[in-house]
């Protein structure tokens, strides 16, 4: 995919008769292969920022071009769509659902394409080995540590193949060794797959990774930095 350029990009959420002005005015361009980071105080409007590129919430105004694609007029089913194929996302919390196991969690991420059933399993077992829990893949999430879930989460943001993956704190719940691990892991994920890569974070590790960080303050750039 080409660079995804942000343009001039607002955010306001009502909150009672009074606007939360979340975002106000982000220009921002993801090159292709981008190893990236978002640093910035509590409320500044990283998740924000995150939600928006990553389709899962609309901008009061303002640019999202993937290539020559503006998302941002888009109807909710086309966005839907445009995520499924482009988009992987990794929550802060995990999101992995209780009741499936470690593959299926894997599995639901590829069940809304079209993609036939013998295949999942080739896939789904390559990823789960790069991404190093191959023999836990019958476990249930809660028989598995934080670390551990952290790395469902990674196999389903990207068993697809996106080519961007956005990451909201993405070491918030890990201990440093594990948090060092799951960044090595979306490296290599960076290298081999060429996949983008988008996190918000207040860690200081993940800003060493970092390609390149972008510092917001109250919904606005203040400085970006290059490694
Ligand atoms: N759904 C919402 N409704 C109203 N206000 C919101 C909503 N989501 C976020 N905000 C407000 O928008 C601003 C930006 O919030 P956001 O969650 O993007 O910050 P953040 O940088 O991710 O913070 P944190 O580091 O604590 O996760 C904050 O002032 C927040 O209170
Ligand atoms: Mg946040």
């Amino acid at each position: 995919m080409a660079n995804i350029r942000i343009e001039n990009l607002f955010k306001d959420y009502k909150v009672g008769i009074q606007f939360v002005k979340a975002l106000q005015g982000i220009d921002l361009v993801i090159e292709e292969s981008a190893f990236m980071s978002v640093a910035g105080p509590s409320g500044s409007g990283k998740t924000t920022l995150l939600n928006i590129i990553g389709c899962l919430d609309k901008p009061t105004s303002g640019r999202v071009l993937f290539g020559d694609t503006d998302i941002v007029p888009l109807s909710d089913n086309k966005l839907t769509l445009f995520r499924n194929h482009n988009i992987g996302f990794i929550f802060q919390d995990f999101n992995l659902i209780p009741v499936l196991t470690v593959y299926e969690n894997v599995e639901f991420a590829l069940a809304i394409n079209p993609f036939i059933k013998e295949k999942h399993s080739i896939l789904i077992d390559r990823i789960l080995e790069m991404v190093g829990i191959l023999d836990l893949k019958k476990r249930f999430p809660s028989e598995l540590s934080g670390g551990q879930k952290q790395r469902v989460a990674i196999a389903r943001a990207l068993v697809k193949n996106p080519s961007l993956v956005l990451a909201d704190e993405p070491t918030a719940n890990l201990d440093s060794e594990n948090a060092k691990n799951i960044m090595e892991i979306m490296r290599k994920m960076n290298k081999e797959l060429h996949t983008s890569f988008l996190f918000s974070t207040h860690d200081k590790l993940v800003m060493d990774y970092a390609e390149k960080i972008i510092y917001l303050h109250d919904g606005k750039i203040d400085g970006s930095k290059k490694a």
